[in-house]
């Protein structure tokens, strides 16, 4: 188990969180002297032992050149969403890939054209509106409802916006950073329907699905129907849950085929395999 009350010195780790002047350029911004860095989700504990004793096996075999995904990460990842989210995928349908941000650059770039629109909720985790902006996409805001002590999302304007014909994609973040909704199934197929339905392919961020609290579960997209299995792509990665975003560890679940070649040829072609 982690130690979750042990301190953990991470000066000298080249950390970003900690270091004034990486954070202060990363920011473009100057900080005060008191201020403790909450701008990145990033913890302060140890990571798991299991963890560092399959590192620890990996070292040890003392060669590090050039590898290629095994079967076994697929049949990891989808035991890992069978066991946390009761949904079994197949380890075939499971991409490797750098990172999360790094998965929907790949998918802006694979599967919409310049110009076309790009539907996300803010506010939301702002890498989101940066791709979408660098890679010459127009952003198309279905900005999250506050409400007395929550946010929802507007179905009445996603509606009309996935009704234009220049909105070919939707990133979802799924459970939702920074508002910390865990989106219920309702709200969750509400989405789907109106997407489906205007063949607007859902690519959904996942990455903090497994911390959740009380007593709430993130529902994974691809769960919710067959049709959303064929149709949709969902975004996982042990970098929160396991504190190890430093390791660069991603995957995109892509149940159809062509979705998921095009989604790897895109990668290949962004030298990011
Ligand atoms: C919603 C969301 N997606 C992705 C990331 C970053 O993931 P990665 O390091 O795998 O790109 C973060 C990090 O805070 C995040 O909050």
């Amino acid at each position: 188990m982690t130690e979750f009350d042990r301190r953990v010195e991470r000066r000298g780790t080249s950390d970003l969180k900690w270091n004034r002047a990486l954070a202060e350029n990363y920011l473009g911004t100057a900080l005060r002297e008191d201020m403790i860095p909450m701008w990145i989700a990033d913890t302060d504990f140890a990571c798991p032992p299991f963890l560092l004793a399959a590192l620890r096996r990996r070292i040890d075999r003392e060669i590090f050149g050039y590898c290629a995904p095994s079967a076994a990460f697929g049949e990891a990842v989808c035991w890992w969403q069978k066991e946390r989210f009761g949904y079994q995928a197949d380890p075939g349908w499971v991409v490797m890939s750098p990172t999360v941000v790094a998965s929907i650059n790949i998918a802006v770039h694979a599967f919409t054209l310049p110009g076309d629109g790009v539907i996300i909720q803010q506010p939301v985790y702002d890498p989101f509106a940066a791709i979408v902006t660098r890679a010459g996409r127009t952003v198309v805001n279905n900005g999250l409802v506050c409400k007395k002590d929550h946010y929802e999302m507007d179905f009445a304007l996603l509606g009309q916006q996935v009704q234009e014909p220049r909105n070919k994609l939707l990133i979802l973040c799924s459970p939702h950073n920074p508002v910390g909704r865990v989106w219920t199934r309702a709200e969750l197929e509400r989405l789907a329907h109106l997407c489906l339905e205007n063949n607007v392919l859902v690519v959904a961020d996942e990455i903090h699905a497994d911390i959740v609290f009380g007593g709430r579960r993130s529902i994974p997209l691809l769960s919710l129907s067959r049709r959303c299995e064929e149709s949709f792509i969902q975004l996982v990665a042990p970098g929160k849950t396991f504190n190890i975003p430093g390791l660069k560890t991603g995957c995109a679940i892509i149940p159809d085929p062509a979705w998921r070649k095009a989604f790897a040829d895109m990668q290949t072609a962004m030298s990011l395999d």
